[in-house]
């Protein structure tokens, strides 16, 4: 089985090592517009399959997408991260153009291929993806979700000091300050978190899992890529394992939580044929209100990549 990695920056040479390490799949291409550069990372993550006792083949190509024939899955990180003082939304005439020109490679020599969308601004480039490639919404999804999630949960797990295995949380909405975590949703080891923690201590977390991307960005001066590259990796395992994983993931609402033609993140279960099914939870007002901001920010967003035309 192959998967292929388009982009071998931070965020996909990640994504490409966690999966060689866990033996998602027994073939990895890494696909780098820059002349060499993907075969030199997939070189060094195969060096390393001696220590870590993996025997998954990594191989780097420069924009040869022949070799990336026959994917299963395919998950797209190409594109230019964040600066500080940058949005997301910064970002979207030049990765609108990236992430279509290989979402038409893509699909020419991989036809069969489930395609995750890492790319900023994630919605959106979800979007340009799911449109360029003519497949059914299911197949073309984007990861934010699962990265958002895991830094409330992880925030969490700090504050209380007990372990992030034990921390369960849904989050929806767009990827980006409007994203809507849901304490309601929130539980460590079942026990549901406003039991644990007062609203005067989750109100900061769930503040700082908005803007916790930015929050990297200001101390590395580029976006953050051990936890997005796995994160896109668990989305990957969970698909050729047919796992049927809960996660939030960023698909084309077709009328769920009465929402059409936008693209946000919900808690979906994830298989063998990309999203098997939304799941729809039922919001209270403020939650729907929330959720609303979240779809009006991504649809002024759409509107931005509609204009440019690509
Ligand atoms: P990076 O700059 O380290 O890597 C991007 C790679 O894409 C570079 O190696 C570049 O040569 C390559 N590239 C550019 N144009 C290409 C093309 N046409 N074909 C093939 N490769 C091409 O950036 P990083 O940190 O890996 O981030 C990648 C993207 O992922 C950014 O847009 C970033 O904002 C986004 N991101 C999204 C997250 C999410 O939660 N969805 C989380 C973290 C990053
Ligand atoms: C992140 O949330 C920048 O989207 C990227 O880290």
């Amino acid at each position: 089985m192959k998967i292929t990695v388009v982009g071998a920056g931070n965020v996909g040479a990640t994504c490409a090592d966690v999966l060689a390490y866990r033996e998602v799949a027994n073939e990895i291409i890494l696909l780098d517009i820059k002349e060499g550069f993907a075969e030199g990372k997939a070189l060094d993550i195969w060096q390393k399959s001696p220590i870590d006792l993996y025997d998954t083949r990594t191989y780097g190509v420069t924009n040869d997408y022949s070799k990336t024939a026959g994917s299963e899955v395919v998950v797209i990180t190409s594109g230019l991260p964040r600066k500080p003082g940058m949005t997301r939304d910064d970002l979207i005439s030049t990765n609108a153009g990236i992430v279509s020109s290989v979402t038409e490679q893509v699909v020419k020599y991989s036809p069969d291929a489930i395609i995750i969308v890492v790319s900023n601004p994630l919605d959106v480039m979800t979007y340009a993806a799911h449109k360029t490639s003519g497949k059914s919404r299911n197949k073309v999804i984007g990861m934010a979700g699962i990265l958002d999630t895991a830094r409330y949960r992880a925030f969490l797990a700090s504050e209380l000091n007990v372990s992030p295995k034990d921390i369960q949380a849904v989050l929806m909405g767009g990827h980006g300050d409007t994203m809507v975590p849901l304490p309601r949703y929130t539980t460590v080891g079942g026990i549901p978190v406003s039991e644990l923690l007062s609203k005067d201590k989750l109100d900061p977390i769930v503040e700082r899992t908005k803007s916790g991307g930015g929050e990297l960005v200001k101390l590395m001066g580029t976006s953050a890529w051990y936890a997005p590259g796995s994160a896109a990796a668990q989305m990957v395992e969970a698909i050729v394992k047919d796992q049927r994983r809960v996660f939030p993931v960023c698909i084309s609402l077709e009328g769920e939580y009465g929402i059409d033609d936008c693209y946000l993140g919900v808690p979906v279960i994830l298989g063998k044929n990309g999203v098997e099914k939304v799941l729809e939870l039922d919001l209270t007002p403020d939650e729907k209100e929330l959720l609303e901001i979240s779809r009006t920010k991504v649809k002024e967003v759409m509107a931005v990549y509609d204009n440019l035309g690509k």
